[in-house]
């Protein structure tokens, strides 16, 4: 008998290939490439296809519309996430690292389902009895959600076809093995295969489902990237494990605004939602110690407050260290330079580590101001005045630009306790700021940053 085939497949682009090789050919990606048995495709001729095809194109106007009705979670949290709740026949896909609380999270909701809604939870990583320990301990009434602890896909979604429900929870996608797909479970094919059936089956049926991915070494979503494309929505279980804070983010929504954050505190009764994170952010923040600086930045349609912390050290190596966490690394070595370049600091000779508190991680250019900032407080060692909260992008050339939703940002600053908030000056021209008692310190470039810290260490010394 002949030995199956072997084919390497991209786990970043899907590509197949005869051979291995360390990059993917297609992609460029590294070390993507993973071995799984090739299986041809059963080959049908194009005519034979069109004949076979019902599908005919429709007017808008004879559409159906789709059922806009969400079910609401009752997780406040994670309905704002998905955009107002789950939307019926949609597919979402939960990704994060291993214990970060997926599955607490995802018990939770089943603890909210009523009336409202019916609830399959399929499990494919616990038993029951670890199932109903945890529903215990998180002291959440489960009574009337089904429960199914099964690998194999045929026998789930035979059990689907069974109870019809409206929402189905499968923890976790890569531990589902199909029958149509002869490589191990948590393989490329297989993730994909039992997705993409899962997927197909709640959409005809409009149920919403709940796909829990797991996430690889490289923070990615373990399985294709094509599974990012078969889902309706994407969310990210992020956070710091070794902190009681988590953050799910929406990094995909076809129903909603991505970059959507929702912020949960992990407790030993489950997770807690967070309605002030601003304030929980900026808990603990030391007073009179340079290189601290808080920012406002808009998280989705939420402004949040957060504190970027800087420290800088003459150098002992050949190469001065950079670390950025929650930062973008060549964002901070833009900074870096243009600090250097046109404040005169000269950073080549320091060690530079940045940290932004609580495991956010910022992708917005708005926090430009508070890391120039928290960096040139901690290099000449002069604190940050407490009360002040800086917003602003900053240019090659040292300029201050303008940010978006200015006044969303100094309101929520002004809610928390800022007295004093630098803004682009382009920011404050287009539309005058009402604020009650906070003032606003217009800034248009680098420069100013300098002169307010120098301001503060006059104030020090009076
Ligand atoms: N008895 C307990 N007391 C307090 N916290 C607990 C307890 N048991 C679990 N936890 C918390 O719950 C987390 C595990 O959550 P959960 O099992 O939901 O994670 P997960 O994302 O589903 O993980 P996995 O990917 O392994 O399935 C632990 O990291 C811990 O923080
Ligand atoms: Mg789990």
């Amino acid at each position: 008998m002949k030995a199956p085939k072997t084919v390497y497949v991209c786990s970043e682009c899907d590509g197949q290939f005869p051979r291995w090789s360390g990059q993917c050919p297609s992609c460029r990606a590294w070390n993507t490439l993973t071995e799984e048995t090739y299986r041809p495709q059963p080959k049908q001729s194009a005519a034979v296809k069109r004949v076979l095809s019902k599908e005919i194109a429709v007017p808008f106007s004879e559409m159906e519309d789709q059922n806009s009705e969400r079910i609401i979670t009752g997780i406040g949290e994670l309905d704002r996430v998905l955009g107002g709740g789950l939307v019926p026949g949609s597919a979402v896909l939960l990704a994060g690292e291993p214990g970060i609380g997926k599955s607490t999270l995802l018990m939770q909701l089943c603890g909210k389902a009523d009336d409202n809604y019916s609830v399959l939870y399929v499990s494919g990583e616990e038993s029951k009895g670890q199932l109903k320990l945890r529903a215990k301990r998180l002291g959440v009434d489960a009574s009337d959600v089904l429960v199914l602890t099964e690998n194999d896909l045929d026998t789930v979604i035979n059990e689907y076809d069974r109870v019809s429900p409206d929402v189905v929870i499968v923890d976790s996608v890569q531990t589902m093995v199909s029958a149509s797909a002869d490589s191990s479970a948590g393989s490329i094919t297989q993730v994909r295969e039992c997705s993409s059936q899962l997927v197909a089956r709640a959409k005809a049926d409009g149920a919403a489902i709940i796909l829990v991915g797991h996430v690889n070494k490289e923070g990615g979503i373990a399985g294709p990237k094509v599974l990012e494309h078969m889902v309706d929505a994407v969310l990210y279980f992020e956070g710091d494990r070794s902190q009681s804070h988590r953050i799910v983010r929406a990094i995909k929504n076809r129903y909603g605004s991505t970059n959507e954050i929702g912020v949960f505190e992990m407790t030993d009764t489950g997770l807690d939602e967070v309605d002030n994170p601003s304030a929980m952010l900026l808990a603990g923040r030391p007073k009179g110690v340079s290189g601290s600086c808080a920012v406002c930045l808009m998280e989705g349609t939420r402004p949040i407050i957060a504190e970027i912390q800087a420290l800088t050290t003459p150098t002992a190596y050949p190469t001065p260290k950079r670390m950025a966490d929650g930062i973008d690394y060549n964002r901070m070595c833009l900074l870096l330079a243009v600090l250097e370049k046109r404040l005169g600091l000269k950073f080549s000779q320091c060690d530079v580590y940045l940290n932004v508190i609580g495991g956010l991680r910022i992708d917005e250019p708005a926090a430009d101001a508070a890391i120039a900032m928290a960096l040139t407080s901690s290099f000449k060692d002069i604190p940050v005045p407490a009360d002040l909260i800086v917003a602003g992008e900053i240019g090659l050339s040292g300029e201050v630009r303008a940010v978006s939703c200015a006044e969303q940002r100094a309101k929520e600053a002004e809610r928390i306790g800022f007295k004093k908030i630098a803004l682009p000056k382009r920011s404050i021209q287009k539309k005058p700021m009402k604020l009650t008692e906070a003032e606003v310190v217009p800034v248009s470039g680098i420069y100013d940053f300098a002169v307010i810290l120098s301001n503060a260490v006059k104030e020090l010394e009076k």
